[in-house]
């Protein structure tokens, strides 16, 4: 089968010509110069790429959006002899699946042309289904984040599949400095445009971790933003990112509020962080109690010791004899390594992959992949 091609500008685009016929899914069906026309010529195609010259449409991106919005079996790139972040970013958010530059580059248009030739015959691997791991503690500065953070890096190195972590932290959230990453979407984009949020837009927008699968979806940078998201926005939201991603991890804040019992309600797992002490024991204690009372049996709580150190006072009978319910896992204290990590912006595997920490978080990833597996 072969995706017919149209290009939409007024000018003789013959690199783009030759490129689209020598390309082996391609067929150039047109080049067309009058846009209304387009409507009717992408009605009668079962699939079809359009190119199309943002200098000639003038940035018309409502003409994107609406196409897209029509027709699922369409692709649109835009292209333009002026590229900018600005510029592709407003390609995507319209729904195109990408950007050229004009001169075009042979390399940049094969990369477009295989990922969309993948999505419209269907090459690509079916997706497995997601599972859904929340990172909690009614306690704050427990360890939530570190975990979150470094457990779904090690989720998307081991399965090499799409995964997504979530800052549902409002206040505090902080998963953002903790990548040093400065992202161009948030959750208060996601959840105000959630009809145009597909599959593909999010997996081409959320910012990836350098080149991982890993995709990060950044919490609201205005406090007053968060306020405005509700319960239900959360709910929608987690139910997109499921269609999305194979594992998605959500981070956090240390209490019980809709917007973390959304998502403690719809996870797979949910990973109960403490530290070996009687007032955080006592807590966590309250908090299982609390979550099986609440929480149907498929949403399983386990617990996980954060800064575990050998030689404690306290050891892991002493706390499975509080908690009345086994350790899942413990990650031990690494001060060093932590703050190092934090203060550069990265993953702990990066400043030292053989670190007791770096290990940790390898062994919790394993651990949770294989539970959430085996569960259903
Ligand atoms: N295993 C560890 N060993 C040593 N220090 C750690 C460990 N895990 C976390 N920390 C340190 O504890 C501090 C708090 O960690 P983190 O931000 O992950 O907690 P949090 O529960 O997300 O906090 P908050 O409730 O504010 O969101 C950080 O400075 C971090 O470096
Ligand atoms: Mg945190």
């Amino acid at each position: 089968m072969v995706i017919s091609t149209i290009i939409l500008s007024d000018t003789e685009q013959r690199i783009l010509k030759m490129y689209i016929e020598e390309y082996k899914d391609f067929r150039l069906l047109a080049q067309s110069f009058d846009s209304d026309k387009i409507y009717d010529a992408v009605k009668e195609l079962s699939n079809a790429v359009l190119f199309v010259d943002m200098d000639y449409m003038e940035h018309d991106y409502h003409f994107i959006s609406s196409l897209c919005n029509r027709y699922s079996n369409l692709r649109i790139v835009t292209f333009t002899a002026a590229p900018s972040t600005d510029a592709l970013l407003k390609s995507l958010r319209a729904g195109a699946s990408g950007m050229l530059s004009v001169p075009f580059i042979k390399d940049e248009f094969t990369a477009l042309a295989n990922k969309i030739s993948d999505e419209l015959l269907n090459n690509h691997k079916e997706k497995s289904k997601c599972r859904i791991i929340t990172v909690f503690s009614n306690k704050g500065g427990i360890g939530k984040t570190s975990i979150a953070s470094n457990l779904a890096l090690e989720l998307a190195k081991i399965s090499k599949e799409d995964v997504a972590l979530v800052d549902l932290n409002f206040q505090l959230g902080d998963v953002t400095t903790f990548w040093d990453l400065k992202p161009s979407f948030d959750l208060t984009y996601m959840v105000n445009n959630s009809e145009k949020i597909n599959r593909e837009f999010l997996l081409n927008t959320l910012e990836k971790y350098k080149n991982t699968s890993l995709h990060i979806l950044a919490d609201p940078p205005f406090f007053k933003d968060a306020d405005n998201i509700s319960t239900k926005q959360i709910e929608r939201l987690i139910a997109t990112l499921k269609d999305a991603f194979s594992y998605v991890v959500i981070d956090t804040s240390a209490g019980f509020d809709n917007k973390t019992m959304t998502a403690v309600y719809n996870s797979d797992l949910v990973l109960l962080v403490t530290v070996a002490n009687l007032p955080a024991l006592r807590n966590t204690q309250r908090c299982i109690e609390l979550f099986k009372s609440e929480i149907s049996d498929s949403n399983d709580i386990q617990v996980v010791v954060n800064r575990y150190m050998e030689n404690d006072e306290i050891d892991l009978d002493d706390i499975e004899k509080v908690l009345g319910q086994k350790i899942f896992d413990k990650i031990p204290n690494n001060y060093f390594t932590m703050m190092s990590a934090i203060n550069k912006g990265v993953p702990v595997c990066e400043i030292n992959n053989d670190s007791n920490v770096a290990k940790a978080y390898r062994n919790l990833a394993l651990k949770a992949a294989d539970f959430v597996y085996r569960k259903k």
